[in-house]
C-alpha cells in the first residue's frame, strides 16, 4: 500500500509559532502625517497583547496551552502525498498538500482566530467585529468565538452573502451575528450605499465597516478582528508549514517547491514562511504565492504605502495594492478578491524571494475538478488557484523528466461554495481581465502617500 496520510501524534504539535519578522526588514506602518504609527494608537482597535505581537522581532513566540487545546479539535492536520493526482498528471513530481480543510469552518482561517479571540479575552475583551469575504474567515471567529465564549459580529461582503446563504447560517450556529456589507448601521456603510445602491461591496468596505462598529461601542469590550494581511495573523498560520517541516522530515522529503494561493497573505504565509527561513540561509526552493488574474495584486500593482480599507481607518501599510477603492470584477473566489497584501509577503516579492503568479478563473475551476476527480476533496474556489499552479508546476516536471517535490497549501474546502461550481459545469463561469486603464484609475489613491524603501534582508 502506497503511504497516503503523514500523521502527527498530538504531543506532536508545534508548540512555538515563527515570526519571520527576526529574519526579514519591513518597513513600518505610517499615520497619515508620514510618520511611523505608535502602536499606542490601535489600542481602540486592537488589545494590547496582540499590537504587542504585531510589532514583535521574537523569531519563535509560544502558543498558549488554551489555543493548543482548541487546536487539537483538528491539529495536527494531515500531510497528504497527492498520489492519486500525481497518477492523473502522470508526472515524476511527488506532490504533497497541507489539508487545512479539515478544521470545523473548512479552512486555515480558525488557526488565528482562536489565537486571536484567546488574546483578546485575556485582556478583558468579551465581543469581535469582523468582515469576512467567502464567509471562511467568518466563520472561523465565529467557531473561535464560541469555543472561548465570546460575542462575533460579522460584516460579509454583499456579493458573496449572496451567493453562498450557508455561511450566515453556519456562523449563526456558532452563535455569531452576519450581515450584509455594505449596511446602514455604520458611516462607511451607508456612504458606500450613497455612492452605488447596487455595490457588490468589497472586502475593503466590509473591513471599515467592522472596525468602526468596534471603536463606536460604547462599552470599551469590543475589539476588532483581521482575518490576514498583519503580522500577528501571518505568525499565527505559521503552524501549518511548521507541521509539515515535521511531517517532511518523516518520509525524508523537502520541497523543490512552494505554493499557496494569496489573498491576504495568511494561508501562503502559514505554508511557506518557515521555509523562507531556510532559503534567506541558503536552500534553493521555489516559492510561489497565486492570485487571480482578476485581482492581481502582486503580479501588477506597485508596492507602494496604502490604507488597509476603502474609508482609511487603518494606517498606511507598505504593500501592494489595487487602491484601497478597487472593486474587483464579481469572480468567485470570495477570499482573493483584496485590494493590497500582507506587507510581509509584498516585502518578500518585493525582494525577489518569492514570485507571484496569477491564473484566470476558468484555469483555476479546471485545475479544482481535477483535483477533485482525483484527490477526492472538493476545494474551496481560493485553492483551486493554488491548483492550477501546481498542476503547471507538476506538467513542467514532467517535461524536464525531473523528480521535484512541489509543497501546497490545501487551504479549504468547496462544500459551500456549490452555487459556484453550479455555474461552472454550467458553462456560465468566465474569465476576468482587468484593462490597464481601470488598474491605473483605481491606484490615482495613493499617488500622493509616501513611497516604502526597498528595504533588502538577504
Ligand atoms: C479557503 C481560503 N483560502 C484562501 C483564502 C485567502 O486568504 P489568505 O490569503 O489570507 O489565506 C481564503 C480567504 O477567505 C479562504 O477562505
Amino acid at each position: 500500500m502506497e503511504v497516503r496520510k503523514i500523521l502527527l501524534r498530538e504531543d506532536e504539535i508545534p508548540r512555538q509559532w515563527y515570526n519571520i519578522l527576526a529574519d526579514i526588514k519591513l518597513n513600518p506602518p505610517l499615520g497619515l502625517d508620514g510618520n511611523p504609527v505608535n502602536p499606542e494608537a490601535l489600542a481602540p482597535v486592537f488589545p494590547m497583547n496582540l499590537i504587542e505581537q504585531e510589532v514583535s522581532a521574537e523569531r519563535w513566540i509560544d502558543i498558549p496551552e488554551e489555543v493548543l487545546n482548541i487546536y487539537t479539535i483538528w491539529h495536527p492536520t494531515p500531510l497528504v502525498r497527492a498520489v492519486s493526482l500525481e497518477k492523473a498528471l502522470d508526472t515524476p513530481a511527488r506532490i504533497y498538500y497541507k489539508n487545512e480543510s479539515v478544521s470545523p469552518p473548512g479552512s486555515h482561517k480558525p488557526n488565528t482566530a482562536v489565537a486571536q479571540a484567546y488574546y483578546n479575552k485575556a485582556f478583558g475583551i468579551r465581543k469581535l467585529t469582523t468582515e469576512t469575504g467567502a464567509g471562511q474567515w467568518g466563520s472561523a471567529l465565529s467557531f473561535a468565538c464560541s469555543q472561548l465564549k465570546m460575542e462575533c459580529k460579522i460584516f460579509m461582503v454583499r456579493i458573496s452573502f449572496d451567493q453562498k446563504p450557508y455561511r450566515k447560517a453556519m456562523m449563526e450556529a456558532w452563535g455569531g451575528k452576519c450581515i450584509p456589507s455594505p449596511s446602514k448601521e455604520t458611516k462607511a456603510g451607508r456612504e458606500a450605499l450613497e455612492k452605488n445602491p447596487d455595490t457588490p461591496g468589497s472586502l475593503g468596505i466590509a473591513i471599515s465597516e467592522a472596525i468602526e462598529a468596534a471603536v463606536m461601542d460604547s462599552s470599551g469590550q469590543t475589539r476588532y478582528s483581521l482575518g490576514s494581511v498583519l503580522n500577528h495573523v501571518m505568525l499565527h498560520q505559521t503552524i501549518i508549514g511548521l507541521e509539515a517541516k515535521k511531517q517532511l522530515e518523516m518520509v525524508g522529503d523537502y520541497p523543490d517547491i512552494i505554493i499557496g494561493c494569496a489573498g491576504g497573505g495568511s494561508n501562503f504565509a502559514g505554508i511557506s514562511f518557515p521555509f523562507v527561513l531556510d532559503k534567506i540561509n541558503g536552500k534553493e526552493i521555489e516559492i510561489f504565492p497565486v492570485e487571480p488574474v482578476a485581482c492581481p495584486t502582486l503580479t501588477k500593482a506597485p508596492f507602494v504605502y496604502d490604507h488597509g480599507d476603502t474609508a482609511r481607518y487603518t494606517p498606511l501599510l507598505p504593500m501592494h495594492s489595487l487602491g484601497h477603492g478597487f472593486v474587483p470584477p464579481p469572480f468567485h473566489a470570495g477570499g482573493l478578491r483584496y485590494h493590497g497584501m500582507s506587507p510581509t509577503v509584498s516585502q518578500l516579492v518585493a525582494e525577489g524571494l518569492m514570485e507571484a503568479r496569477a491564473v484566470t478563473q476558468l484555469d483555476a475551476y479546471d485545475a479544482g475538478v481535477l483535483a477533485a476527480r482525483s484527490e477526492g476533496i472538493l476545494p474551496a474556489p481560493e485553492t483551486n488557484h493554488a491548483l492550477a499552479c501546481v498542476i503547471e508546476e507538476a506538467k513542467k516536471a514532467k517535461e524536464e523528466g525531473k523528480e521535484k517535490v512541489i509543497l501546497f497549501n490545501w487551504s479549504g474546502h468547496g462544500l459551500l461554495d456549490l452555487g459556484a461550481y453550479e455555474k461552472y459545469f454550467a458553462g456560465a463561469l468566465q474569465n476576468f481581465s482587468l484593462s490597464d486603464e481601470y488598474i491605473a484609475e483605481s491606484e490615482k489613491v495613493f499617488k500622493n502617500f509616501p513611497k516604502p524603501q526597498l528595504l533588502k534582508s538577504t
